[in-house]
């Protein structure tokens, strides 16, 4: 298996760091062999060098099996970063190019880890974000009418194809399907947004009609966040546009624990383009060079991409060690009972370590 490693800004070489040895210890293991390389894409290396990532670039990364991002992203109001020049230039560049239209994000509460929520144990916080990752306000659109004056105005466009809607509704029965409840939920705002929502909602309807064995429901955004403090066991599979998706996964960080454990895999399921997975976290300026980061979240993140990647390879000693790394994780988060999560106090190579120790 060929690799790409992004490891980025911030926190991103020290997760990534951790996960690679990981992935070191496990491949021998079950019969794996990769390879790594690294790519410099980054806001540190744009300030170095001018450079952001190309079209070339793109290229280049389309030759590999699958890519491992730890996080890119600099310094809050660094001026020199201003307009998202890393997160649009990078991140969604790559998203975009490798029409990467999933964004797999799982919310379920380990092993022995905390949620603030009461009462709530694994059995209530265990379901998955779908969130569509081409199209909604993600788009670019829009732009400004006097810009600089008291009349200055801003408009930004929600984006909702059909083509771009159904694949991803599409993907989400498809997964809903295979799991044991067999229950989906659309997530939008359809009583506000009524021309991108209602191209959503009868996508849905009429996907659903192909689907007889999942059911399915709906929610306001608002109301589901609402949900996903108050009763997260509602969950089994969500399935919500960009922007909305975006917000609700780090709210479903913050119910499994924190942004510590929250992975995800930018896929493209027809597999045209290598799927592109990396923590849900950003690059934690507020913590970066500390060793305290906590990497849990980049390790089931390759997890994830070997497992995903090996499926639509057929490489089965990928999956086995994909299933392996998950399972280390769930050994390993009992350690955190009685702790914050991502203030553990153990160190981001410790942690590593636990789980290299587990495998
Ligand atoms: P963030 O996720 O980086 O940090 C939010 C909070 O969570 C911080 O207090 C941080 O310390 C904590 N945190 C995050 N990951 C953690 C971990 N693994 N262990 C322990 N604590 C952790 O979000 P932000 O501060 O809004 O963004 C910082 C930068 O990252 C920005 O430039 C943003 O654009 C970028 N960003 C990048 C990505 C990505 O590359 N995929 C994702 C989100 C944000
Ligand atoms: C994420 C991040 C990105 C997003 C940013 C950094 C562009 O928040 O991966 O969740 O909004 O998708
Ligand atoms: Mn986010």
């Amino acid at each position: 298996m060929k690799l790409a490693v992004i490891a980025g800004d911030g926190i991103g070489p020290e997760v990534v760091g951790a996960s690679l040895e990981v992935l070191k210890a496990v491949a021998p293991s079950v019969g794996l062999s990769f390879t790594t390389t690294d790519f410099p894409f980054s806001a540190a290396h744009f300030l170095e060098t001018g450079h952001v990532l190309s079209d070339d670039d793109i290229a280049t990364l389309r030759g590999y099996d699958a890519i491992l991002l730890g996080a890119v992203g600099g310094l809050p109001n660094d001026p020199r970063l201003a307009g998202g020049v890393i997160e649009k230039g990078v991140l969604l560049k790559l998203r975009f190019e490798m029409d990467q239209y999933i964004n797999l994000r799982p919310v379920s509460l380990y092993p022995g880890i905390e949620t603030p929520l009461k009462n709530k144990t694994s059995e209530h916080i265990d379901f998955v974000c779908v969130r569509e990752n081409t199209e909604d306000l993600y788009c670019g659109v829009g732009g400004f009418v006097r810009k600089g004056t008291p009349h200055e105005i801003a408009t930004q466009t929600m984006v909702a194809t059909r083509f771009g809607v159904e694949r991803c509704i599409r993907y989400a029965f498809d997964l809903a399907k295979t799991r044991k409840r067999k229950h989906l939920t659309l997530v939008h705002k359809t009583n506000v947004l009524t021309f991108a929502g209602d191209t959503w909602h009868r996508a849905f309807q009429e996907v659903a009609e192909e689907y007889p064995d999942v059911e399915t429901a709906y929610h306001h955004v608002d109301a589901c966040c609402m949900f996903m403090v108050s009763k997260p066991e509602v969950y089994d599979v969500i399935v919500v546009p960009n922007m909305f998706g975006d917000i609700i996964t780090d709210l479903g960080a913050a119910i499994a624990g924190g942004m510590g454990i929250a992975s995800s895999g930018n896929l493209n399921p027809d597999g045209v383009a290598p799927g592109m997975f990396e923590p849900v976290h950003g690059s934690a300026p507020d913590i970066a060079g500390q060793n305290v980061a906590n990497p849990i979240a980049t390790i089931d993140s390759l997890g994830l991409l070997l497992r995903e990647t090996g499926r639509i390879k057929g490489d089965a000693a990928a999956v086995k060690a994909g299933e392996q790394i998950g399972d280390a994780v769930r050994k390993v988060t009992p350690k955190f009972a009685g702790k914050n999560l991502d203030r553990s106090g153990y160190g981001t190579d410790e942690i590593g370590k636990m789980v290299i120790e587990a495998l």
